[in-house]
C-alpha cells in the first residue's frame, strides 16, 4: 500500500515535472529584438549598431582597414557618439522577417565598396582566423550570405538582453546553424589596435560591446 502510493506519487511528479518542460518548450520562441524607439527589428530595414552607453560609450560600428593589408576591412567602432556608423541589415539564419533575440543572423553593411574603399569582398560579417601574433578572434568581413551550416559557421551573430534592460544587447558568436560542428561561444567586445577599436571576441571576464539599434530610415507610421 505504502510503495504503490509513493510509486503514484513518483508518477504524479513525474507528470507534473514533464508538463512544465511541454509549457516551458513551447513558450521558448526567443522575444524579438527592439529598436531605441521599441520597435520591433525588421530584416527588411536598416539599423545602426551604437554603443548603449553615450559619450565615452562611443558611436557606432563602422569599416576600417585591416590589420595586414587593406582588404578585408575590420568591424570597428568608431570613436565618438556623435558617429552613427555606417548602416547594416540583420538577416535570421531562416529568412524570417522579425528578427528575434538568440537567433543566429547576418549582419550586413549596406555599402556598396567603391574606389579607395574598394575591397572585393561581401561587407557581411564574420569571425576573422585566429590572429596568433595577438592572440584574437577579430571581427572582419567578406562572409558569405546564408547557407546555414559548416562552410558558414564563423558568419553567424546574435544579439542577447543584457540584464532586463529593454533595447540593450549584446551580440554573441555563439552560432547554432550546425548541430554537430565544434565552434566557438563568446561575446563581442573590443580591442584597442593601433588607436582604433576593432571588435574581437572577448572571454567571459572581459566586457561584452553593449548596443542598441537605431533605425537607419524612420518609417512613415512611427509614433
Ligand atoms: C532562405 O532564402 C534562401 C535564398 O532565397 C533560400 O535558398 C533558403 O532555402 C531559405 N531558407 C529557409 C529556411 O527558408
Ligand atoms: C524562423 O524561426 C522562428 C523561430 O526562431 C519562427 O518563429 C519563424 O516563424 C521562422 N520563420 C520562417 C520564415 O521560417
Amino acid at each position: 500500500m505504502k510503495i504503490s502510493l509513493a510509486t503514484t506519487l513518483s508518477f504524479l511528479i513525474l507528470a507534473l515535472a514533464s508538463n512544465s518542460l511541454l509549457v516551458l518548450g513551447t513558450s521558448s520562441v526567443p522575444e524579438p529584438l527592439l529598436d531605441v524607439h521599441g520597435n520591433k527589428v525588421e530584416s527588411t530595414l536598416q539599423y545602426y549598431i551604437v554603443s548603449a552607453i553615450w559619450g565615452a560609450g562611443g558611436g557606432g560600428v563602422s569599416l576600417h582597414g585591416g590589420r595586414n593589408g587593406y582588404c578585408p576591412l575590420d568591424v570597428i567602432q568608431l570613436p565618438s557618439d556623435m558617429q552613427n556608423g555606417i548602416e547594416l541589415t540583420l538577416s535570421p539564419y531562416n529568412n524570417s522577417t522579425i528578427v528575434r533575440e538568440s537567433t543566429d543572423l547576418n549582419l550586413r553593411f549596406s555599402v556598396l565598396l567603391s574606389g579607395r574603399d574598394y575591397c572585393n569582398e561581401q561587407p557581411l560579417w564574420k569571425v576573422d582566423n585566429y590572429d596568433a601574433a595577438s592572440g584574437k578572434w577579430f571581427i572582419t568581413t567578406g562572409g558569405l550570405d546564408g547557407h546555414p551550416g559548416a562552410e558558414t559557421l564563423l558568419n553567424w551573430f546574435k544579439l542577447e538582453k543584457i540584464g532586463n534592460f529593454p533595447g540593450i544587447y549584446k551580440i554573441v558568436h555563439c552560432p547554432s546553424v550546425c548541430e554537430s560542428c565544434v565552434k566557438l561561444c563568446h561575446n563581442v567586445g573590443r580591442s584597442f589596435e593601433d588607436g582604433v577599436r576593432r571588435l574581437v571576441l572577448v572571454r567571459d571576464d572581459e566586457p561584452a560591446f553593449p548596443v542598441v539599434f537605431i533605425p537607419a530610415t524612420e518609417r512613415s507610421t512611427s509614433v
